[in-house]
């Protein structure tokens, strides 16, 4: 095979409402629940990969700029094993993630990897397949092949985890605003923090076996289009997962004290009858789960006190697609 086509895929970033945390295959990256997320309109990866012959080594280009990454090679090693081919591949991203925003996340870059460097080395996979493709990039990415509200399925294997779409009504409202409270690169990556509460938190059978009834409770407030159960379920659950991180040994957490304070402008909203609920990932920023009508209200009173420029705000978006 010489150089073959390019393709270019585009991905969403998405937003855990009950989160994955913590892995029962380190390799295959199955995790030990299943978990539900908001794919984003307004963050994306744009890739482009090629496989030629000609090249020595993968080649990976990051917004302009050359990078080594085993991860992206191990990656594409699983590709060329599906597709029968040796070629190394020239991959070029560009994130379209505000440079400021500290969101720029491993799930809209498998998600987008999977997609263009599977149809470039001739594979012609279908979005179950896709997303379990994805899924050994980063675990969050596999979501993140479809748009709006998609729940992964843990599954008990390669071939029964991956994640689909959960159905949403048409009024069923929603929005999500991001606060960037930090853009420095997380104290501790994901994949070192879940394993540690694995291992160490007395907590952690509890989480496994609240976060199921949390994404049945979530998938039940979709269904009767019930939002504030909605908002409290999600923030309840990802309470319950920094709660972990604190648990751990040796302890830590992601929160500032810039989180706490958004927090609690948020817990102020809410008493004041602004229906709007946080969720944080591995990192300090915060997300603000909303209805469209609320927007404004929300982001004056965060801007107020921490800047306008550090407030973005996301509605659900579309599955990974080609471009
Ligand atoms: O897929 P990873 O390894 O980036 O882990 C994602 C972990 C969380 O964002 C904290 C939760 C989630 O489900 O996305």
């Amino acid at each position: 095979m010489n150089a073959t086509t390019t393709y270019t895929a585009r991905a969403h970033t998405n937003i855990a409402l009950i989160k994955y945390w913590g892995k029962k295959d380190e390799k295959l990256i199955l995790p030990m629940n299943s978990s539900l997320s908001l794919t984003l309109d307004r963050f994306y990866t744009e890739t482009s990969v090629m496989f030629d012959e000609q090249l020595k080594d993968d080649l990976f280009l990051l917004d302009g700029s050359k990078e080594k990454n085993d991860k992206i090679s191990n990656f594409l090693e699983i590709v060329r094993q599906k597709a029968n081919i040796t070629a190394k591949a020239k991959i070029i991203s560009k994130n379209h993630v505000p440079s400021t925003a500290g969101l720029a996340s491993s799930a809209s870059a498998y998600a987008a990897l999977a997609l263009a460097a599977s149809k470039a080395a001739g594979l012609n996979l279908d979005k179950k397949e896709l997303s379990r493709l994805a899924r050994r990039g980063s675990g969050s990415a596999c979501r993140s092949i479809y748009g709006g509200l998609v729940e992964w399925q843990e599954g008990i294997d390669d071939q029964t985890s991956f994640a689909h779409p959960i159905e949403m009504s048409r009024d069923f409202d929603i929005a999500m605003i991001a606060l960037v409270i930090s853009t420095d690169f997380k104290k501790i990556s994901s994949r070192a923090g879940m394993k540690r509460v694995v291992e160490t938190s007395p907590y952690y059978p509890a989480w496994v076996q609240n976060t199921a009834k949390d994404l049945r409770k979530l998938k039940q407030a979709i269904s009767k289009n019930d939002f504030e159960t909605f908002g409290e379920v999600s923030e309840e659950n990802a309470m319950k997962m920094h709660a972990l991180n604190m648990s751990a040994h040796p302890h830590f957490n992601y929160l500032e004290p810039d989180s706490i304070k958004a927090m609690k402008i948020v817990e102020k909203l809410r008493s004041q009858g602004v229906s709007c609920y946080y969720t944080l990932d591995a990192g300090p920023n915060v997300k603000v789960i909303c209805r469209r009508k609320d927007i404004q209200a929300i982001v004056d009173r965060l801007s107020d006190s921490f800047g306008q420029e550090k407030v973005l705000v996301a509605g659900p978006g579309p599955a990974a697609h080609l471009i």
